[in-house]
């Protein structure tokens, strides 16, 4: 079976509050890339109560959790702040339909720009941005924690010049 004839079953949505314990599961079991520790059920409550915050899950038929977006708007930036699928169905094309989802509210928005920090040790989600059409910008020292730099990654959704 192509790995994405399983995507296509899939449901993203926006995130409800009945989500939110779900998410924080998929995010302890990423913690090996910084996620879950960050995302308390608290904060993530927050965002998905948050109108400026956009928090997307794809969901299976049967309502399992397969991957977690998070975006929040601001004047004409988006700033992408969680990305995650389950380690088990990576590759199969959930988190670009989730980035694809997010910039799709980005620029119903008028947002000019998105913009997102990885992990500098997270080559893998560095070239996924990449892939997706997201361009270096800059890096910022102790951006996590004060002991890990941080790559800032960005998108033009539109010409400054019309921003
Ligand atoms: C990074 C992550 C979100 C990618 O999600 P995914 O569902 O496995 O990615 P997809 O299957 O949607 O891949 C989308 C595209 O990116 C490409 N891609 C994925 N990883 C890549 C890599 N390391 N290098 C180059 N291209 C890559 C895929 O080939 C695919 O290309 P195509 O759509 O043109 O065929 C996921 O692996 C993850 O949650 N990682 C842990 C958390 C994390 O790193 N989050 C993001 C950084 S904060």
């Amino acid at each position: 079976m192509n790995p994405r004839d399983h995507d296509s079953h899939l449901q993203v949505r926006l995130a409800q509050p009945d989500d939110i314990f779900d998410i924080a599961g998929l995010l302890r079991d990423l913690a090996g890339h910084g996620l879950g520790w960050a995302w308390r059920p608290a904060r993530i409550e927050d965002a998905i109560r948050d109108a400026e915050t956009d928090v997307i899950v794809a969901t299976d038929p049967g309502g399992a959790l397969h991957g977690v977006g998070m975006m929040s708007l601001g004047e004409e930036n988006g700033h992408l702040q969680l990305l995650a699928v389950r380690a088990d169905c990576a590759g199969q094309g959930i988190g670009r339909r989730l980035v694809e989802w997010l910039e799709a509210c980005a620029r119903a928005a008028g947002m000019a720009r998105i913009t997102l920090e990885a992990r500098e040790s997270n080559h893998d989600g560095i070239c996924f941005y990449r892939h997706l059409g997201y361009a270096k910008v800059g890096s910022v020292m102790g951006y996590y924690g004060g002991q890990e730099t941080a790559i800032r990654l960005r998108k033009v959704l539109r010409s400054e010049a019309m921003a």
